[in-house]
């Protein structure tokens, strides 16, 4: 079955109970025993849960691995992944990862004897010399949130392959949609499912996708053991979104494409950030290895922090708030919100500066969309 397909009947829908044609949402934590030691295949939600099951199954097919695992967050996905990992390991990740990602390593895994280098993926040689004797991982994140900068996710697999490390992508931005990972030979994928995949502002969860018997095995031992899963209701709220992907994203895109191209040409706009534009460096290789370039653009506003709070506080169609990814629009200020957690000097070399607006293009009608970016720049 082709993606859309997939999208609302994966998972083995509708369910064999009753033939509800709406994913059941199985509000339970426990289940009755057929027998002594024989159940109907779930004991305790905790460990499996049969509305969760139809999820993970969703993205593990959407994302074309081998097997799907639901989360409470995007985060409690990446902390389980993490736990592969032990004392003394090492990880390179790419350096404008979400800010969330980067407290994750810096601030919590560090104190537990992970190390961690960040650096810019887009030269061979500048990440092989960064691999150490104890490297086991790298992480990526393309297009990165807030710069949207673009890893050749071919280039940093032939170096993992040929250096046996595991290789891990955040996908939350592009989602399986707009780019499979796994076909470029990536080892695990993230989410954070609160963003694209649910897609309507209303639920936190995460998800990891594996390629392997062995991660698959040893991802749900980390999931059970550490008990970061998501809620069947959180679960059934995914579900529902990502029926809609597929139309959701590529009206995304075109409501991203004509706010990319409107700021690039406005005097209050210093920089635009948006891997569909020519003039953006990873241009290239996002289209060759992408197939849409998705629904976040970024941009420098000019006139320093004074005007860029100004152009925030005046928007009216784009809120003011956290995250991204749904319907509505939504307009952030990544060096005090999502990024807050880094270092300013990191910031800065990262190219995070105070005048950076991530904007997440939702599906309202574009000429609102552009009459408040116009009204709000021209104040
Ligand atoms: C790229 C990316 N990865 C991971 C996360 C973390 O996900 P969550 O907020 O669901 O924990 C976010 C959240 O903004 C994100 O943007």
């Amino acid at each position: 079955m082709r993606f859309e397909t997939l999208a609302i009947h994966a998972g083995g829908r509708p369910d064999i109970a009753f033939g509800a044609v709406s994913v059941p949402i199985y509000q339970t934590s426990t289940f009755v025993f057929e027998d002594v030691g024989k159940t109907k295949g779930y004991d305790y939600s905790r460990t499996a849960n049969p509305t969760r099951k139809v999820l993970e199954d969703t993205i593990a097919q959407l994302e074309g691995g081998k097997a799907g695992f639901a989360f409470a967050t995007g985060m409690a996905a990446e902390t389980t992944v993490m736990h592969l990992l032990k004392a003394g390991d090492h990880v390179i990740s790419v350096d404008g990862v979400y800010g969330g990602t980067y407290r994750l390593f810096q601030k919590v895994l560090q104190n537990f004897g992970l190390e961690f280098t960040f650096l810019r993926m887009d030269s061979r040689q500048r990440i092989e010399q960064a691999i150490k004797h104890n490297t086991r991982m790298l992480w990526l994140e393309t297009p990165s949130n807030p710069l949207l900068n673009i890893v050749d996710i071919e280039m940093v697999v032939d170096i993992a392959k040929k250096h046996n490390l595991m290789t891990v992508m955040d996908n939350t931005f592009a989602t399986p949609y707009f780019l499979r990972p796994i076909e470029y030979g990536v080892d695990l994928v993230v989410h954070s499912t609160t963003k694209y995949l649910n897609g309507h502002c209303d639920v936190v969860g995460g998800a990891v996708v594996t390629t392997t018997d062995e991660l698959s095995e040893r991802i749900q031992f980390l999931l059970n053991a550490m008990g970061t899963c998501a809620s069947p209701s959180d679960c059934w709220l995914v579900l529902r979104g990502i029926e809609t992907l597929p139309v959701r994203m590529r009206r995304h895109e075109e409501n991203a494409t004509t706010v990319a191209n409107y700021l690039k040409g406005h005097p209050a706009v210093k920089r635009v950030f948006y891997p569909g534009l020519d003039s953006h460096p990873g241009h290239e290789i996002a289209k060759r290895q992408m197939h849409g370039f998705g629904g976040v653009v970024s941009c420098e506003i000019e006139g320093g922090i004074e005007a860029t709070n100004n152009f925030l506080r005046k928007l009216e169609v784009f809120s003011l708030a956290e995250s991204l990814g749904g319907v509505t629009s939504l307009a952030e200020h990544p060096a005090t919100m999502s990024h807050a957690s880094m270092p300013k000097d990191y910031k800065e070399k990262i190219g995070v500066t105070d005048e950076i607006v991530r904007l997440s293009v939702g599906l309202e009608n574009i000429d609102d969309l552009i009459d408040d970016l116009e009204q709000a720049l021209k104040s």
